[in-house]
């Protein structure tokens, strides 16, 4: 059955039509599909085209079609046209007044964000449950010390709780992000026709009400030409793979024998076929991996629609597989995530050891020297003539006692000593975002505060 016909003498060569079916995919808009026409179904009544009798009769058989299992021998255009032949075998001749006034690139345009809002709710969960995951190691082992790095140089000591809430700020903007795709989407096409408004006196703001839709696209051009949403969409996946993938490049070293702050679970690690001593960490290879696959359906979307002239063409249909495969492998991945974070253990003593050993430490005394009045030039120099000696010695930093400290230069004193305990640099941290520990738990508390807000705010 085709949706379309009398201007044709004949119909589409069978490459045409494998060429450019999307039932293989766009399946997946069947219940937003079903849902739309209910809701057109129900204005068509009040416009006076349908009998109550009749919209009753469609809307059951809508239903019906709803629940019925994939038929891999269809072989329909797409979801629209499959739903409307299913519909007219069930029903018959009522059937065919359900697309009186209505176009299928409003219509698309309409499952795919009804489609998007509903991924974005699940995805928020998702987040959510991975955020949490990173509070219950912050619980566990959140005081343990380790080194912060930049250029992966050890830098300065910092918290595991600190690191940790670093991660979760990401994946708090990403839910935010999502936030703003989804708001985005939460506008109703319905009534806008093929481009230029619906020439049936449809209540535009009805109809989105009846969707859960906070208000109705306001020209009908763009409505039928836009893809905004879906590329906020893909954007916001983007941007959490990209969080995830750099959390999982951190767990990847630090999991590996040169860090070894961290132990994974066999249940999220694998073995080589051929060294028998491999435990590798191909979880989070493959949430790396597919950071890209991601990127690239946000590049594919994105290049899809530059220069598209308004409003419809048939280039757009590019979008669906663009944002399931995003939707996907987003979803799976912070799934993953969150099972590789519950599984993981950290090493305390290899953590506080790197930590203590290379001296992270260095830039506390420094900054004790300038706050005795030693200029900060000269006390980044003596700091670093201490490093230097302390290499060539063979010295850790713990193996300078007060006498040798003040030994080394006059402008040390011996109470900077204790500075060279790493736990000690840490506390010196206290600004607000600082990594003392007095600041990380109340940046803890604020965080689990933000989870519950997270969790409550329904979209
Ligand atoms: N399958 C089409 C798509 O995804 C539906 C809209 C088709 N509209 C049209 N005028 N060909 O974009």
């Amino acid at each position: 059955m085709k949706l379309w016909g009398g201007r044709f003498e004949k119909g589409p060569s069978e490459v045409f039509e494998r060429f450019s079916g999307s039932l293989h995919y766009d399946r997946r808009l069947l219940a937003a599909d079903v849902q739309g026409s209910q809701a057109f179904a129900r204005e068509l009544e009040r416009a006076g085209i349908l009998t109550a009798a009749e919209r009753e009769q469609i809307c059951a058989a809508l239903g019906e079609i709803a629940a019925e299992p994939a038929d891999p021998t269809a072989s329909d255009e797409d979801i629209h046209t499959l739903v409307i032949r299913r519909l007219k075998e069930k029903i018959g001749a009522p059937a065919d007044k359900i697309h009186t006034g209505r176009s299928r690139n409003e219509q698309v345009s309409l499952d795919f964000r009804l489609c998007i809002r509903e991924t974005i709710r699940a995805l928020r969960l998702r987040l959510a449950d991975l955020m949490e995951a990173l509070l219950e190691s912050a619980a566990r082992d959140g005081e343990v010390v380790l080194p912060g790095y930049t250029h992966t140089r050890r830098a300065q000591p910092v918290l595991w709780g600190h690191y940790l809430l670093a991660h979760f700020e990401m994946l708090g903007r990403d839910a935010t992000r999502f936030e703003q795709a989804y708001r985005t989407a939460d506008l109703s096409p319905l009534g806008s026709g093929a481009l230029a408004g619906s020439g049936f006196p449809f209540d535009r703001e009805r109809m989105a009400r009846d969707l859960g839709f906070s208000g109705i696209t306001r020209n009908s051009l763009d409505a039928a030409g836009d893809r905004d949403f879906a590329l906020d969409f893909l954007y916001a996946a983007a941007m959490t793979m990209l969080h995830l993938s750099r959390l999982a490049e951190d767990w990847i070293l630090y999991s590996g024998e040169e860090f070894g702050f961290l132990e994974l679970g066999d249940e999220v690690t694998s073995g080589s076929s051929l060294m028998p001593q491999k435990k590798n960490p191909d979880s989070l290879e493959l949430i790396r991996g597919k950071t890209g696959r991601v990127a690239g359906c946000l590049q594919a979307l994105l290049i899809t629609m530059k220069g598209l002239p308004l409003t419809y063409n048939r280039d757009m249909q590019e979008d669906k597989e663009a944002v399931f495969e995003a939707a996907d492998q987003t979803e799976a991945s912070l799934e993953m995530a969150a099972v590789v974070m519950r599984s993981a253990r950290l090493n305390r003593a290899r953590s506080e050891a790197a930590a203590e050993q290379s001296w992270t430490q260095a830039t506390e005394l420094a900054e004790a020297l300038a706050s005795r009045g030693v200029d900060a030039r000269r006390a980044h120099e003596l700091v670093g003539r201490l490093v230097l000696e302390s290499q060539r010695l063979g010295r850790q930093p713990r193996d300078w006692t007060p006498e040798a400290l003040t030994a080394f230069a006059p402008e040390f004193d011996a109470t900077m000593a204790e500075l060279l305990d790493a736990r000690r640099a840490v506390e010196n941290h206290a600004v607000p975002g600082g990594t003392a520990p007095s600041m990380v738990r109340q940046a803890l508390d604020e965080a689990r505060r933000r989870l519950e807000q997270l969790r409550a705010a329904r979209l």
